[in-house]
């Protein structure tokens, strides 16, 4: 009885713990980033699969800004609470192409982030210019309206 006592409060705190820390991170919302651009997801279907609308704030080019669409697809739906995913801006005022690979985050707050590293692959006119075609980057989204415990 005396062993079984510290045994089974090791127990109960392995079992417990791991809902303290566990927020899951969710991508379905509205989010804004470190350059001020913001983007919408929309809800996942059961293949991990989100469709959604970004909104750029800064542009390579001259053009106009126009809300753009986005397609993804997040890993391992139910797996994991701090899930990666990856999606693609096609830019509706530009030739360009940006996919965007990242993980979702609940930081030491409880605040969800997602941590994402983008390519931007622009137009060039001739194969010699194919050198300067793709920029990289981060950006840091948190949400435009957390969402309420
Ligand atoms: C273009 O300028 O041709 C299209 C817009 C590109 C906007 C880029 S994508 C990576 C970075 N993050 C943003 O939120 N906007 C810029």
């Amino acid at each position: 009885m005396v062993q079984a006592t510290p045994f089974l409060l090791v127990l109960s705190l392995a079992l417990v713990a791991p809902s303290f820390s566990s927020r899951k991170c969710v991508l379905t919302g509205h989010w804004t980033n470190d350059l001020g651009s913001n983007m919408t997801i929309k809800a996942l279907n059961a293949k991990g699969e989100f469709a959604g609308s970004y909104h750029t704030a800064v542009t390579v080019t001259t053009n106009e800004i126009q809300v753009s669409p986005l397609q993804g697809s997040q890993h391992h739906t139910n797996e994991k609470s701090q899930s990666t995913f990856g999606f693609t801006v096609n830019w509706s005022f530009s030739d360009a192409i940006t996919v965007f690979t990242g993980q979702c985050f609940v930081d030491k707050e409880g605040k969800e982030v997602l941590k994402t590293m983008w390519l931007l692959r622009s137009h060039v006119d001739t194969i010699k210019d194919d050198w300067k075609a793709t920029r990289v980057g981060i950006n840091i989204f948190t949400r435009l309206r957390p969402q309420k415990e």
